[in-house]
């Protein structure tokens, strides 16, 4: 696991897209997982600008849901569908149908799930998964206690998080839907590459605890120690409890160009 840290959410944000730009240059297709929250919306905005200013053409991706509201009427402006169309999608240029997901519309939700599992396996696999991390520790919307092997299933989310989500729904906990999908976190634990991304003092003592603590499904986003893959990228803030702050530092700091993230 790769811990960088840097000064501020716009640094993290530059750095990310870079990781998915190398990317891009590597290979013609490319499988991107999308997360949602506040977390990624640097990165997006980065990688729009990119599109606006410089020319970079995201034609060759097509964008995976990490997660989902169930009961949500379809464009609902919470639903994550409409605001990963909001925030990235529609304003770079994917072409249309790009952006898969569950079908949260259907009468039978856990078919849904099965299916979304069937189309990431078809597409090839994911190359990169960004993640950003709950209070609680969930990534995706996998909560605590969720199976370590977990696939892509209907989840109930905890009070904790329908509060802290209660902010996109005019702070009205009763607004945020209990049901969701989620990727499962033996789906995630199969992309190629996964980028946390996490930002802010609130962060610190999930980001501690998910990294330096022991592996346990209390703590969903533990899992990633498992993978062999995992770049973790913070800014000052959400690095304030690591132990190994300082050693992390040094790392980035000496590390090779070549070598990406
Ligand atoms: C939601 C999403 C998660 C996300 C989390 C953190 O619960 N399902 O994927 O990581 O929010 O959101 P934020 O980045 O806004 O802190």
């Amino acid at each position: 696991m790769e811990v960088v840290i840097l000064t501020d959410p716009a640094a993290v944000g530059v750095c990310v897209a870079d990781a998915i730009c190398r990317l891009f240059a590597s290979k013609e297709r490319v499988n991107l997982g999308l997360a949602t929250g506040s977390s990624p919306l640097a990165t997006y905005a980065e990688l729009i600008r990119r599109h606006a200013e410089e020319g970079l053409s995201l034609k060759g991706m097509t964008a995976f849901m990490l997660d989902e509201y169930l009961g949500l009427p379809v464009g609902h402006p919470e639903s994550y569908r409409t605001y990963l169309e909001r925030s990235f999608v529609d304003l770079v240029d994917l072409p249309n149908d790009s952006l898969l997901g569950p079908d949260v519309a259907t009468r039978r939700p856990d078919v849904a799930c099965r299916e979304y599992e069937e189309q990431i396996r078809a597409a090839g696999g994911i190359d990169l998964q960004l993640l950003g991390i709950g209070s609680d520790g969930h990534i995706g919307f996998n909560e605590p206690m969720s199976s370590l092997a977990s696939r892509t299933r209907i989840k109930t989310l905890t009070e904790e998080t329908r509060r802290d989500n209660a902010r996109f729904f005019g702070g009205d906990v009763e607004a945020v839907p209990r049901h969701v999908i989620t990727q499962g976190i033996g789906t995630l634990l199969e992309a190629r590459h996964l980028v946390l991304i996490a930002t802010g003092e609130k962060k610190a003592g999930c980001i501690q605890r998910a990294l330096e603590g022991p592996i346990a499904a209390m703590v969903p986003a533990t899992a990633l120690q498992l993978h062999p893959h995992v770049t973790v990228v913070l800014d000052q803030a959400a690095a304030g409890q690591l132990a190994l702050r300082g050693y992390h530092e040094e790392t980035f700091r000496t590390k090779p160009d070549w070598q990406g993230l």
